[in-house]
């Protein structure tokens, strides 16, 4: 298996996470760094957020973009109005560029969905020229994502299948401290620098937050859509009650903690 990642539908990942994938693309462009006049490769697109934030960003010359799930594929080339930015269906893991054909390849939260995480580092490195720049950010759902942390805590109490998708959850690949820079210095990175990028998620009501993964999108979107309507019922009720922590519903803002890596080609 190559990717764990579950897509339900375009507009529902919008809600769950392009939202936000779109408001850590900035800080996460400043880190991978980014020049005038560069080719670059978005490993993992999904509907486009870092590839049309890149375009942005600066003039480059060409960007490259692919991603495993056809769905993401077709939406992101709907979307694209930019001559310079070509979309197209491909695995992280055997990515279709010759070497060294890009100034610099980066990620943004893909790899901790590709079991075999350290072969798409490899395959970044690969395409990306000497001297350029290999950069992945990747959600710290352990300790730092309090929002989903609070859903899966919540189903862990209610179950044991709840209980074995915090342990999925908690320990995706590349999640540990430490765990994606030791992969780019073995993959044969130069100058590995890991960070931390925050930004927050801010949800209008219950149903904004909810919504989404009640609609069976992502990772726990997946395990609610395995329920049946009792279990359901409760999850649903016991969200809730988490969400609303005993005041009325309303806004809530959620802090949330990125792992970031870059190294360059040797
Ligand atoms: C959380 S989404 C991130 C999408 C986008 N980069 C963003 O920040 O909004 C994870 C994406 O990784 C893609 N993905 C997972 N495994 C992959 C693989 N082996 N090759 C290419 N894309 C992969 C999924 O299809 C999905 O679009």
């Amino acid at each position: 298996m190559t990717s764990s990642f579950n897509v339900h539908n375009a507009a529902g990942y919008e809600q769950l996470m392009g939202r936000w994938s779109q408001r850590l693309a900035t800080p996460f462009i400043d880190f991978a760094g980014l020049a005038d006049g560069e080719k670059i490769l978005d490993v993992g697109c999904g509907t486009g957020s870092l590839t049309f934030a890149l375009a942005r960003a600066a003039d480059l010359s060409e960007i490259a973009a692919i991603d495993y799930s056809p769905v993401f594929v077709e939406e992101a080339i709907r979307r694209n109005t930019d001559p310079r930015i070509n979309i197209r269906q491909a695995d992280a893991c055997a990515l279709p560029f010759a070497d060294g054909a890009f100034d610099r390849a980066l990620a943004l939260l893909v790899l901790h969905f590709v079991p075999e995480a350290g072969k798409a580092v490899a395959e970044m490195r690969r395409v990306v020229r000497p001297g350029g720049v290999v950069a992945a950010a990747v959600w710290d759902h352990l300790g730092g994502m309090p929002g989903m942390r609070m859903m899966v805590d919540t189903v862990a109490a209610l179950s044991e299948g709840g209980r074995q998708l915090r342990a999925r959850y908690c320990f995706q690949p590349m999640m540990r401290p430490g765990e994606m820079k030791r992969t780019f210095v073995e993959e044969g990175l130069a100058d590995v620098t890991e960070t931390q990028l925050m930004i927050r998620m801010d949800y209008r009501n219950f149903d904004d937050y909810w919504a989404p993964i009640a609609a069976g999108e992502g990772p726990l979107g997946k395990y609610v859509a395995t329920l049946d309507a009792a279990g359901r019922a409760r999850v649903d009720a016991a969200m809730r009650d988490a969400y609303e922590a005993g005041q009325p519903d309303g806004p809530r803002s959620f802090a949330n903690v990125a792992w970031a890596c870059r190294g360059i080609v040797p």
